[in-house]
């Protein structure tokens, strides 16, 4: 018996519970073996309902990443022109960075469907199951100093907010730097890795998770608090290869508006995304750890925040928490 049989098969029976005997039945099959098959689909990213005593039912099919239908669905020009696939890789950013020190230009995407060390910042891991989530890599060579690489992160999270809410019409905000979270847990995560050389940028890895058709079974217990998916908090599937291409049109046009205008533009529509702002947070800097109200970006990226003192610090990179009750 083949996949695409026993697949055939709940095609069949849509939305119905399928029991054990009547799938051996259909299929010629020991219900070993069907469950066996049902296992490897689950491997492959297909959820079943079981019942005891209704058997199997099938609520949710990943949608593979087909390599021409996805190129052609691009409307952007530059970004994922070229376009890499994987089935399974270690890290999307791996991948595109040996794209990059070949040559690659920029625009060049990689994407998977599965990673094995899905990398997060602060050396933190990213859960990214087979077929569930947008895992990808793309390569930005910007003319611009080293010190706007902090900008580019903070674009990249208007370009997802902006494009991820009209496509899914959630609430997603902004947690800063470039957390998308919806309903104060994160779907997304940004992580940007650059090469230069005498201090020119030579080449940015812009890599962007998308927790999209995640369900709370794909998520480690302790991750569960602070982590969802588009498809838990939306109640439906959503489709990744709609999403990705409505993300890299509205990134291509917010890197032009950036390399043509500068920050300040940038700024302002993240501001009006942000959730952080004006709500008073505790900030783990690697100097030390402070409380206060964040009040604004400024133009370098950093962050403006008031302090509980009554100073202004200016913050490029910290952890952002709950603060301690104020005194
Ligand atoms: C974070 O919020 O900590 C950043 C998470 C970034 C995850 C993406 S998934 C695609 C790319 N490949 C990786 O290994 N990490 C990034």
């Amino acid at each position: 018996m083949s996949i695409d049989a026993l697949l055939q098969l709940f095609e069949r029976h849509k939305d119905q519970y399928v029991s054990g005997g009547m799938m051996s039945q259909e299929l010629g099959v020991s219900r070993t073996a069907v469950w066996k098959q049902i296992k490897k689909l689950e491997g492959a990213g297909y959820e079943f309902e079981a019942s005891t005593k209704l058997g199997y039912r099938l609520v949710f099919a990943p949608e593979a990443i087909d390599e021409a239908a996805w190129s052609s669905a691009i409307r952007a020009k530059r970004f994922g022109s070229t376009l890499v696939v994987r089935e399974q890789v270690k890290s999307t950013q791996d991948v595109a960075r040996e794209l990059a020190e070949n040559g690659a230009q920029e625009g060049a995407l990689v994407l998977a469907e599965e990673q094995l060390g899905g990398r997060g910042r602060m050396g933190r891991g990213w859960v990214s199951p087979q077929g569930k989530g947008l895992w990808m890599s793309m390569v930005l060579r910007p003319e611009v100093p080293i010190h706007c690489a902090p900008q580019l992160t903070l674009l990249t999270a208007v370009a997802l907010c902006r494009s991820l809410r009209r496509e899914t019409e959630l609430e997603i905000g902004i947690k800063w730097p470039n957390d998308l979270l919806v309903n104060g847990k994160k779907i997304s995560g940004i992580l940007l890795e650059s090469a230069a050389e005498d201090e020119r940028l030579k080449y940015i890895i812009a890599g962007v998770g998308v927790s999209v058709n995640l369900s709370a079974s794909d998520y480690p217990e302790e991750l569960l608090e602070k982590a969802t998916s588009l498809r838990i908090e939306g109640g439906r599937a959503f489709s990744r290869q709609a999403l990705l291409a409505a993300f890299l049109l509205e990134w291509e046009t917010l890197y032009d508006l950036f390399l043509q205008e500068g920050f300040g533009p940038i700024a302002t529509l993240w501001e009006s995304l942000s959730v952080t702002l004006g709500r008073r947070a505790r900030l783990i800097t690697p100097q030390g750890e402070l409380h206060g109200i964040p009040v604004g970006l400024e133009e370098s990226g950093a962050i403006r925040v008031l302090q509980d003192n009554g100073s202004y610090a200016s913050i490029f990179s910290a952890e952002m928490g709950e603060p301690r009750a104020s005194t």
